[in-house]
C-alpha cells in the first residue's frame, strides 16, 4: 500500500476565526480524548496572533502548530509582513500557503507562492500549499490544465529530496466553505492525477509517493472517512469543521485509522 510512504495529514485551517483567550478551552476539549496516528499528523493553522497561545496549550499533546501565510521577504522594511524566521522562532511547524482566499483577494500568484514555498523551506517549516480550479474552470474542462500549472510553479526550483518534505492541498474552490463536497471519486482523480504529474513531468515516483496530497473543501466529520479511504487522499485541509473541537476530534481520529 502506497500511503506507507507518507504521512497522513489532518489540518485545520482557522482562517479569521477564534481568539487567543479561546484558544486553552478549545485545546482542552479537543484533546481530552485525542487519537493520533504513528503515521498521522495532526495540526492547528491558526492566525498569527494566536500562534502562542497555541504553542502553549498544545505542548505535551501531539498537535503541532500552524500558521496561515509567510512573508516572501527574509527582513526589513515590509510593514504587515511576518517572515518565516518569525515563524520558526515561535515554533511553527507547518504553513498554508497559496490558499485560494490568498490568491483571491491578496493577489498571491503562482510565482508568489513558489517563493513563500522557498523561505518556508530554508527554516524547516512544511509547506501546505492549496492548488484548486473555480466552478467555471471545472465546467470548462480546465481542471487538470490548472492545477498542474500551479503545482508545477509552487514546485520550480525545488529539490526532489526538498519535495518530499511538502504538503499539498487539493481545493476545489467550488467547495471551500459552501457545503457542497467534491465527490471522493472527484477528489480522487484530481489527487491522484497530481500524484502522476509530480511523478512523471516535475520529478520521479520515488518521490512523488513520498509527498502527502491532502483534500480540502466542505470535508467534515461525516464524510471525511470515505475521502480518507481514497488512495491518493493523504488527508485533509480543514476549515469550518477545525473550530468544533468534538468534530475535528474525530476526524484526526479518522486519520489515525486511515494512516
Ligand atoms: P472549509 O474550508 O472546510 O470550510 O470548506 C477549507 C479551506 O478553505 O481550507
Amino acid at each position: 500500500m502506497d500511503k506507507k510512504f507518507r504521512k497522513t495529514v489532518i489540518a485545520g485551517n482557522w482562517k479569521m476565526n477564534q481568539l487567543a483567550s479561546g484558544v486553552p478551552a478549545f485545546m482542552e476539549t479537543l484533546t481530552a480524548d485525542l487519537t493520533v496516528g504513528k503515521g498521522e499528523e495532526a495540526v492547528l493553522c491558526v492566525p498569527f496572533p494566536l500562534i502562542p497561545a497555541m504553542k502553549a496549550a498544545a505542548a505535551g499533546t501531539p498537535v503541532k502548530v500552524g500558521a496561515q501565510d509567510v512573508s516572501a521577504h527574509d527582513k526589513g522594511a515590509y510593514t504587515g509582513e511576518v517572515s518565516a524566521d518569525m515563524l520558526a522562532d515561535l515554533g511553527v511547524d507547518f504553513c498554508i500557503i497559496g490558499h485560494s482566499e490568498r490568491r483571491a483577494y491578496h493577489a498571491e500568484s503562482d510565482e508568489l507562492v513558489n517563493e513563500k514555498l522557498k523561505v518556508l523551506l530554508a527554516k524547516g517549516i512544511t509547506p501546505i500549499v492549496c492548488v484548486g480550479e473555480s466552478l467555471e474552470q471545472r465546467d470548462a474542462g480546465e481542471t487538470l490544465r490548472i492545477v498542474s500549472t500551479q503545482v508545477q510553479a509552487a514546485f520550480q526550483g525545488v529539490s526532489a529530496e526538498e519535495a518530499r518534505g511538502i504538503v499539498v492541498a487539493y481545493e476545489p474552490i467550488w467547495a471551500i466553505g459552501t457545503g457542497r463536497t467534491a465527490t471522493s471519486e472527484q477528489a480522487q482523480e484530481v489527487c491522484s492525477f497530481i500524484r502522476e504529474y509530480l511523478a512523471e513531468k516535475v520529478y520521479d515516483w520515488d518521490t512523488s509517493k513520498a509527498i502527502s496530497i491532502l483534500y480540502g473543501g466542505s470535508m467534515n466529520g461525516k464524510n471525511c472517512a470515505e475521502l480518507l479511504a481514497q488512495m491518493d487522499i493523504d488527508g485533509g485541509l480543514i476549515g469550518g469543521a477545525s473550530l468544533k473541537p468534538a468534530e475535528f476530534a474525530s476526524m484526526i481520529k479518522a486519520g489515525s485509522e486511515d494512516a
